[in-house]
């Protein structure tokens, strides 16, 4: 698991966490997400990994939402806005040993976590074992991008949000972590030169 004290980070964070990120996404906030959640069509199951306050959750097109996070904090806010939707389940849980049966959802989607796993190739692991064969994977992050302008940039995130834990992945290291879970048909597009939505099929 993310260490623990990342998850007291997250606890404490939770309230001013959405207002923080649509700051540092600079305008891009919704229509990243609209990106990420229109490239999967409507499916019957899909999780939220890591889903945090809700940023995916309850915009991801299915009958049925699993979202899961560690963080009480985080997942309570995201119950505030979305604890009235039917098709919206909340968890709490941990990535690494997903509560969930082999082969239960047709569509797994991660934002903006996968830079707080040093070992991102287990989650990975984990969501291959809960994705039917066929599964739509979608995943949002900060990428290690080829330009060079954006350096000090990543560099603030890493550094001064992130305190020096930030773990980003360039187009082939992306490509290798799916294919090694098992994943096919890995593809990433880049979304505002900083960041990227890497797809996936289980
Ligand atoms: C930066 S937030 C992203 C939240 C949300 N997906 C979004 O796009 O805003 C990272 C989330 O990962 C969760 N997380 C970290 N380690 C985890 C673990 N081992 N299992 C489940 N969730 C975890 C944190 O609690 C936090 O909510």
């Amino acid at each position: 698991m993310v260490g623990m004290a990342k998850v007291g980070h997250f606890d404490a964070i939770s309230k001013r966490y959405d207002a923080a990120t649509r700051l540092l996404m600079m305008g891009t906030h919704d229509r990243v997400r609209d990106a990420v959640v229109d490239s999967v069509p409507h499916v019957e199951s899909a999780l939220d990994l890591c889903c945090g306050t809700g940023y995916l959750t309850a915009h991801i097109a299915a009958d049925e939402v699993v979202g899961l996070d560690v963080s009480t904090g985080m997942l309570s806010v995201n119950e505030g806005k979305n604890g009235d939707s039917e098709n919206v389940n909340l968890v709490r849980g941990d990535a690494f040993n997903l509560p969930f049966p082999d082969d239960g959802f047709d569509a797994v989607f991660c934002s903006l976590a996968s830079h707080e796993f040093p070992s991102f190739d287990a989650v990975m692991d984990e969501a291959k074992r809960v994705s039917r064969s066929g599964a739509e994977v979608a995943i949002y992050d900060i990428y290690s991008s080829p330009h060079r302008f954006d350096k000090p940039f990543v560099t603030f995130l890493r550094y001064v949000v992130e305190g020096g834990r930030f773990y980003v992945h360039d187009e082939e290291g992306w490509r290798s972590l799916l294919q090694d879970a098992g994943f096919r048909d890995v593809s990433l597009r880049e979304l505002y030169w900083v960041s990227a939505l890497v797809r996936a099929k289980a």
